[in-house]
């Protein structure tokens, strides 16, 4: 039988977390947007206290847990604060790509020691590039075979976490013209030469930080390729497709922390002589974002849960996951405004900075069109094998091809 409740350790992990956004992230939060830097002090100890470097195999250092209990972790650092949740979730991002890809031994030699050190360390996830944005594929920075060698060449953009990273995972082009066929991933270390350069000035998430990441004949040794030549573009869509259930956890802690802030004040605040939350114009608005938190809530733990158990979908599942938590943690927050009136819009009571930071869900991983088209790919692909037990043909239609890949 279908069982939707948390196990007993699920239960005490997601209490953990969530304990360690309303002590730790949601005081700061206002003060980290403000002050516009990596909040490495929380970093670390979220780091310390293994919310960090979650999927790493236990043979390379890792604790080796499931996606599933990166829902629960990462709703929690959504509640406190999206942009520092960002800054703590990047290194499973970065890191994503090496765990399908890399051996043990690559994992042991660059990873572990970057997740067993006393200090948190960094990695980047660099795929976006000026003109390689939601077209992944159209990738310039290029890698070129010298000996024993390989040698990068390229810029990379809006990275997350890149200025304060020791290891860069770096999708790169080894035939240039063959698009996504030549496509390779590497993992660049800091110390061969990685420079930053221009660190983005943002509208919200701004105690997270996204740079240019600049490598000019930056040479790294053979070991560094990940998996095969060619199928580094696949290993990124792969990566993509876990990573996003990561977002719509952060997206659905902003539903959640909307929702309880919008709904303490309005059981406190009195208009017209009585709580607003007894206006029916309050509550009915309230209980539209509860349907909303918990709808995020559902899709992305099944997404999870699918990726856990190694069934198929988790493509679609994952995308319709962040594409409905985002959307729904900027209709909360905008709610919670509404709700809260002059309170929610003065950046003193909070909402004003989860609002600015949930803009960011719908945009980074894949815009929410970008998730539109993943789901679209699969509908078009599941159409052609629907039986709707409809038997009568369409008119004018013959040997269909329904297919609306853009
Ligand atoms: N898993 C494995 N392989 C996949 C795949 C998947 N989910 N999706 C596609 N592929 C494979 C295809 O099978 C095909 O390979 P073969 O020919 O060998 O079969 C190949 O990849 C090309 O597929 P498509 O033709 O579908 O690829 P496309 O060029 O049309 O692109 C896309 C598809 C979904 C639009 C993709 O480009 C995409 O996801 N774009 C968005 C990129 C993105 O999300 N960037 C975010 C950057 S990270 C970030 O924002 C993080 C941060 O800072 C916090």
């Amino acid at each position: 039988m279908a069982d939707f409740r948390l196990s007993d350790s699920e239960q005490a992990l997601y209490e953990r977390a969530m304990e360690f956004a309303r002590k730790e992230i949601v005081p700061r939060a206002i003060e980290l947007d403000i002050a516009n830097e990596v909040p490495v002090d929380i970093c670390q100890k979220a780091y310390e206290a293994g919310f960090m470097n979650l999927h790493i195999p236990k043979e390379a250092g890792g604790p080796h847990n499931t996606l599933f209990e990166e829902t629960l972790i990462y709703e929690a650092m959504g509640y406190g604060d999206p942009g520092v949740a960002t800054s703590i979730n990047v290194n499973n991002l970065a890191f994503a790509p090496l765990v399908i890809g890399a051996t043990i031994e690559q994992l042991q030699k660059y990873v572990q020691p970057m997740i067993t050190s006393e200090k948190a360390r960094f990695g980047a996830f660099c795929l976006t590039e000026r003109e390689a944005g939601s077209d992944a594929s159209a990738t310039k920075t290029t890698a070129v075979r010298d000996g024993d060698e390989w040698v990068i060449n390229g810029t990379k953009c809006w990275i997350t976490n890149a200025p304060v990273a020791d290891l860069f995972t770096v999708f790169a082009q080894t035939e240039p013209g063959s698009g996504y066929k030549g496509m390779a991933v590497f993992m660049v270390p800091k110390d061969a030469g990685v420079k930053i350069g221009h660190i983005e000035n943002k509208l919200g998430q701004r105690a997270s930080q996204q740079s240019e990441v600049i490598f000019e004949n930056v040479r790294i040794p053979e070991d560094c390729l990940v998996g095969e030549v060619g199928r580094g573009f696949h290993i990124a869509m792969m990566t993509l497709d876990m990573t996003r259930t990561g977002i719509a956890s952060i997206a659905t802690g902003v539903c959640q922390r909307a929702l309880d802030e919008a709904s303490r004040f309005a059981n406190t605040r009195i208009a017209f002589g009585k709580p607003i939350i007894r206006n029916q114009g309050i509550s009915f608005t309230l209980a539209d974002m509860a349907a909303k938190a918990h709808s995020a809530r559902l899709a992305t733990r099944h997404a999870a849960w699918l990726a856990d158990n190694k069934l198929p979908g988790l493509g679609m599942d994952s995308a319709i996951a962040k594409l409905l938590a985002s959307d729904y943690a900027m209709q909360n927050t905008t709610d919670a405004i509404q709700i809260m009136g002059g309170y929610g819009y003065a950046i003193e009571y909070g909402m004003e900075t989860l609002f600015r930071g949930a803009k960011l869900l719908q945009i980074y991983e894949g815009t929410n069109q970008i998730q539109r088209i993943v789901i679209a790919n699969e509908l078009s692909k599941r159409a052609k094998t629907l039986d709707t037990g409809f038997r009568l043909n369409y008119p004018g239609v013959d040997a269909p091809d329904h297919s609306f890949k853009q």
